[in-house]
């Protein structure tokens, strides 16, 4: 990428007024655009859209990986920027990093590559089936649709320390997320408003036997939570017994794709400590407060989401023709 178009992404995360105007102009952030594929693969949106919902409507316990793929966006984009270096297959690739031993929705990634690959061949990136993908996990889960630009590359490169090292991780607080946001151009607003994703999400025992059992180091509980909310948790992961599989959910209102979360946090039940930090952190306080407003919520994740979509855009790269490959011949 130039230094033209990284210095245009900047701008437009940071001014979001800047942002707007480029959008309309249809530009888009970092030479993205709406309506990518409109004429080179016009059904692609849709094609892509019933792989995912094909998925998720599959039975009840299903709906678990559309959170799955709204979680992949994320990490593909905050390692190295969205180029799906997430999806890579091989020895030492972002996806056998411990980060991502609980990242869900590879096949359906495949499935959907399988079918854009049998009616327009060599023309829809993975990186952005994994965008509109998980657009479409946000709206199976109720929340409200929004336009996702297409036009990104697909990497090359994939490597497990890079998304140790870049990702934040759920016992940081608000400086800790403000600076590794900043470091992708996303500010702390956007980083409060992006966490909203945690409203249909999933937690695991391993990343949360800390906070239950050595907080800090202290052998003891973190005393900032509420007993019984405490007490539940270590009911779920006991100790040295609990099970891997045990889903913790990061919404103590509904699955649904909502303002559950931030209700959540006002009441001290956050799951991690990144998330009850959002709250306890009078800086960032006052916006978990206005996100409780369901419209503004899904007007505002919405524009993050496009934000977190334009971070380190590669559009000189390839098309993949498998995306768990990179291509053996120039495609
Ligand atoms: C603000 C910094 C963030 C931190 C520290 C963080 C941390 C975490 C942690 C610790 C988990 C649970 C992992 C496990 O135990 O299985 C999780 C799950 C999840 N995260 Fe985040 N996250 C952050 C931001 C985001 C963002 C920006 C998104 C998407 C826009 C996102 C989407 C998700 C989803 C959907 C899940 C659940 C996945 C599932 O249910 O399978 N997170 N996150
Ligand atoms: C749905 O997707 C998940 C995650 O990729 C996969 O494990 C599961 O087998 C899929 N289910 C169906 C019915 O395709
Ligand atoms: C789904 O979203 C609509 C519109 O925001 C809302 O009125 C409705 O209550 C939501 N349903 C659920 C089950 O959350
Ligand atoms: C672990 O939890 C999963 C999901 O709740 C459950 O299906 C499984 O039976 C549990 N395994 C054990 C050994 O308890």
């Amino acid at each position: 990428m130039t230094f033209h178009h990284r210095h245009l992404c900047l701008l437009t995360t940071l001014f979001t007024v800047g942002c707007f105007l480029i959008v309309t102009a249809d530009a888009g952030y970092c030479g993205l655009q709406d309506n990518y594929y409109q004429t080179s693969c016009p059904s692609a949106e849709a094609v892509i859209n019933a792989v995912a919902v094909a998925n998720f409507t599959s039975d009840a316990f299903a709906l678990r990986f559309a959170s799955g793929l709204l979680r992949m966006s994320f990490h593909d984009c905050h390692v190295d920027g969205c180029d799906a270096s997430v999806l890579l297959d091989g020895p030492g690739s972002e996806k056998t990093a411990e980060i991502n031993h609980f990242l869900t929705g590879y096949e359906i990634i495949d499935k959907a590559k399988e079918e854009l690959e049998a009616i327009c061949p060599g023309v829809v990136s993975c990186a952005d089936i994994i965008a509109y993908a998980a657009r479409d996990a946000i709206v199976a889960l109720n929340g409200t649709r929004f336009e996702v630009q297409g036009g990104r590359k697909d990497g090359r490169v994939s490597i497990a320390s890079r998304a140790e090292s870049q990702l934040p991780n759920g016992d940081m607080g608000v400086d800790e997320l403000t600076a590794n946001f900043a470091l992708k151009g996303l500010s702390r607003d956007q980083m409060v408003v992006l966490s909203g994703a945690h409203t249909s999400a999933a937690g695991h025992c391993p990343g949360l036997v800390k906070r239950l059992y050595d907080f800090r180091g202290t052998g003891q509980t973190d005393p900032s939570m509420p007993q019984a909310f405490a007490d539940q948790l270590k009911f779920q992961c006991p100790k040295a017994t609990f099970n891997e599989s045990v889903f913790i959910t990061m919404d103590t209102f509904t699955p649904f794709f909502d303002t559950g979360y931030y209700r959540s946090l006002q009441n001290h039940e956050g799951v991690f400590t990144s998330d009850q930090s959002l709250y306890d952190d009078e800086r960032t306080q006052p916006l978990v407060n206005t996100l409780t407003d369901n419209n503004l919520f899904q007007a505002k994740f919405g524009e993050a989401m496009r934000a977190m979509g334009s971070i380190g855009v590669n559009l000189d790269g390839e098309i993949r023709k498998d995306c768990r490959k990179v291509n053996t011949v120039p495609y």
